[in-house]
């Protein structure tokens, strides 16, 4: 995948975006402040209709106005395609359109043309952060070559949230709680659904990442094991049976989930859990470690996508090179070479030595001098 061309209007700082982009490796840099971000941002909200750094996409809009747009030019598979994405209100209302080759289409059916992974130093913290954190990592990363799996998790999040507010209006009795049978039982449908589309993909990612990772640090080897947690936090070994094991763990969770008002258990709660040797990396892992797991996983993606769709998706690091030491670097750097289109912020350019095929682009609040 490439891009070829990227155009804004009042996205963020910039009134007026254009960039034609020629080279495989394209460097954003510049002072605190400038706009570096926000370039990667309006390439990832071209790519999949929604911003990483915001969920109120209001905020995308530079201020004093109420509309912008995004237009990205881009190759898939030697296809040329070009994608409008609009945001504008329309009698106080919020409205997204997509155009995909000039024709209409929805955010579901767009999704996938455009493929892209994005490394930000909140990735750091991958290990040791918010299980959120690995789940939204998952879940991007099937979501991208899978629309099965697109569709049942937004179905799952629906029936979820539908059954957390009748779990809050049986506790403040204004609902019969027999009600929620039917419910429950399509929430243990779609949740089964998702666990058994996440184990392929797990083992294929923990396939890749520990060669991967095996070459970053000469040797160790790294594990990735899918977990699921109840309410106590408690890690339940994998089952045989997940819907009937949900099933009863539902059933058996009832009137705590009644109490709480949430729904206990089910992929929402799942996480990932890392080693290295065999050792758990969050209690034994250094911070180089950490550090590196968290790369290898991000390059993971990138093969796994590669792996699934035929060619690599476009990828964005957002600040990371400052983070990495040299040898994590040249290590990302050698990755990259030649294969994948990567768009880089940072603010000092020598960090990204003059590989052949660089371009390098000053950013000054909202203006872009390519050198
Ligand atoms: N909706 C908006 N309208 C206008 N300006 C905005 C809007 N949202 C953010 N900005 C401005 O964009 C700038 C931040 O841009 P960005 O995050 O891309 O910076 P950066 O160059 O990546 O900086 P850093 O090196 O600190 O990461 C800030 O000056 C901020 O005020
Ligand atoms: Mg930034």
């Amino acid at each position: 995948m490439k891009i070829k061309k990227i155009q804004g209007l009042n996205f963020r700082n910039y009134f007026s975006l254009n960039l034609d982009i020629e080279k495989d490796i394209n460097v954003f840099f510049g002072k605190n402040a400038q706009g570096k971000t926000n370039i990667l941002e309006s390439i990832f909200y071209g790519a999949l209709g929604l911003s990483y750094r915001t969920s109120q996409e209001e905020n995308l809009i530079t201020f004093n106005n109420n509309q912008m747009m995004v237009y990205i030019e881009f190759t898939n598979n030697q296809d040329n395609h070009n994608v409008r994405i609009k945001k504008y209100f329309d009698n106080q209302r919020m409205v997204k359109e997509i155009n995909l080759d000039g024709k209409k289409i929805s955010l579901k059916d767009y999704y996938g043309f455009l493929n892209v992974v994005i490394f930000s130093p909140e990735d750091l913290q991958f290990v040791k952060g918010e299980p959120a954190l690995r789940r939204r990592f998952l879940d991007m990363q099937i979501s991208q070559t899978n629309k099965k799996y697109l569709e049942t998790l937004t179905q799952y999040n629906k029936v979820l949230k539908q059954r957390n507010s009748l779990l809050k209006q049986i506790r403040e009795k204004e609902t019969q709680e027999n009600v929620l049978d039917t419910w429950d039982e399509k929430y243990i449908q779609l949740a089964t659904e998702i666990y058994l589309l996440r184990q392929p993909a797990i083992k294929k990612l923990q396939e890749i990442a520990n060669k991967i990772y095996q070459n970053i640090s000469s040797g160790e080897t790294l594990q990735i094991n899918y977990i699921l947690k109840d309410i106590r936090e408690k890690i339940i070994d994998n089952v045989e049976n997940y819907s009937q094991f949900l099933a009863e763990k539902i059933s058996a969770y009832r009137n705590i989930d009644i109490i709480r008002g949430v729904t206990s258990i089910g992929p929402h709660h799942d996480d990932l859990l890392l080693a290295v040797n065999e050792k758990l990396l969050k209690d034994f892992g250094s911070q180089g470690q950490q550090r590196t797991v968290a790369l290898a996983l991000k390059l993971s993606q990138l093969e796994y996508i590669r792996q699934e769709i035929n060619e690599y998706p476009i990828l964005l690091l957002d600040d990371v090179m400052s983070e990495l030491d040299e040898s994590r670097r040249s290590q990302l750097l050698q990755f990259i070479d030649k294969k994948v289109q990567t768009f880089i912020t940072v603010n000092d350019k020598e960090l990204i030595p003059d590989l052949q095929d660089t371009a390098y682009y000053r950013i000054e609040n909202g203006t872009i001098n390519k050198i």
